[in-house]
């Protein structure tokens, strides 16, 4: 039941503060200082190298992970797309964790690459949104994402409810690696508490992008630009707007676009900059105004400091609420999923069941 929104897309994605407090009730303590894992737990300590796997918006929730668990915990993390991961032979050393990343369980090249692992690594770990899936059985520990059943091909509050769990295991692999002591965990669970109420605040971009929408279902092709941990997002965030509108979009890390994509820049191409202010910003403004200089069309993503930041001449800027850099790739996903939302709506597309697309790939 669509709960009178017009797509479940639109539901799903409204209902993200939501199931998202759900999801951190579960994982974390009543009184905010711990992290609750179910039994029985990872010991953090003995682990050398993490593998993650996954396919689409998940293996996107893998790459912001592994900027979390390697800043954060010092953990050494290696990612790789399911489709491919096997086909590598990777050697497996001692201390090594598999976790592979699925909102239904039953994709099958997640599947595979779990079965790869089996026998290799020291443990095999999963992150999912159904409990009884392939992916959860075959798992030393399947962690429950929480989402709710999601129904839209167009995968969103199951990318948010995947971060939230990984953001939580960085948090409690820092901890017991000894680089995060008591206070500093319980301030950034605190963070993760308030989040709910900030994504709040941050839907109510929605009739702005409603409105940036008509321009952007004008466009043959889209760049979405991102650095750190929002590199991640831009992928995501064309991934979700070629799913749903069928423009063609191409994600870019912002300093690789000098080594070529810049050719592409002109003024027919709308350059989606989501710039939170974290440590890299001026980077990627410096990356932003570049684009602005081939008379490229930046949409910049940020909040109202970074905006004014950013100075003059952008051609249009989405206001987010401020937030603490580590939580920002979760905020960010937002204005991600709703610009597509919106950008198809306009074109007229059937936004819950696109074209050639199924919700759960079970064939190789
Ligand atoms: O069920 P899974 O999370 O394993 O699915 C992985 C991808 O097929 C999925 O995320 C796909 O990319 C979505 N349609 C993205 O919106």
């Amino acid at each position: 039941d669509k709960a009178g929104y017009k797509h479940f897309m639109a539901k799903e994605i409204a209902e993200q503060p939501t199931v998202l407090q759900g999801a951190l009730a579960h994982y974390i303590n009543a009184d905010g200082t711990a992290v609750t894992l179910p039994e029985p737990g990872i010991d953090f300590t003995q682990i050398e190298r993490l593998t993650l796997v996954a396919c689409g918006t998940a293996y996107y929730a893998c790459m912001v992970a592994k900027y979390w668990f390697e800043q954060i915990a010092r953990l050494p993390v290696e990612i790789d797309v399911a489709s491919e991961f096997r086909y590598r032979e990777p050697p497996v050393t001692p201390g090594t964790v598999a976790l592979f990343v699925s909102q239904s369980g039953e994709t099958a090249d997640t599947l595979a690459a779990l079965r790869y692992m089996e026998g290799k690594a020291d443990k095999i770990l999963s992150v999912v949104n159904v409990p009884e899936s392939s992916i959860a059985r075959e798992s030393d520990l399947a962690l429950p994402i929480l989402a709710g059943t999601e129904i839209g091909v167009a995968s969103t509050k199951a990318f948010t409810c995947q971060l939230t769990t990984l953001a939580i295991l960085a948090l409690k692999a820092a901890q017991a690696r000894g680089h995060m002591d008591e206070d500093a965990l319980a301030e950034k669970l605190a963070g993760l508490r308030a989040l709910p109420g900030i994504m709040n605040l941050a839907l109510q971009i929605e009739s702005r992008t409603d409105q940036l929408a008509t321009k952007l279902a004008e466009a043959r092709d889209i760049l979405f630009l991102g650095r750190g941990a929002m590199y991640p997002l831009a992928h995501e965030g064309a991934l979700k707007l070629k799913e749903i509108s069928y423009i063609h979009a191409e994600a870019y890390a912002s300093g690789e676009l000098k080594h070529g994509p810049i050719a592409l820049v002109d003024k027919h191409v709308p350059v989606i900059v989501m710039a939170p202010r974290d440590a890299l910003f001026d980077k990627t403004i410096s990356n932003m105004q570049e684009v602005m200089a081939r008379g490229g069309k930046v949409l910049l993503i940020t909040d109202a400091e970074g905006a004014k930041e950013a100075g003059e001449g952008v051609w249009e800027t989405i206001l987010m609420p401020e937030i603490d850099p580590f939580l920002a790739p979760i905020l960010y996903a937002l204005p991600a999923q709703l610009l597509a939302y919106h950008t198809a709506v306009a074109k007229g597309t059937d936004v819950d069941q696109p074209r050639n697309l199924a919700k759960s790939v079970t064939v190789e």
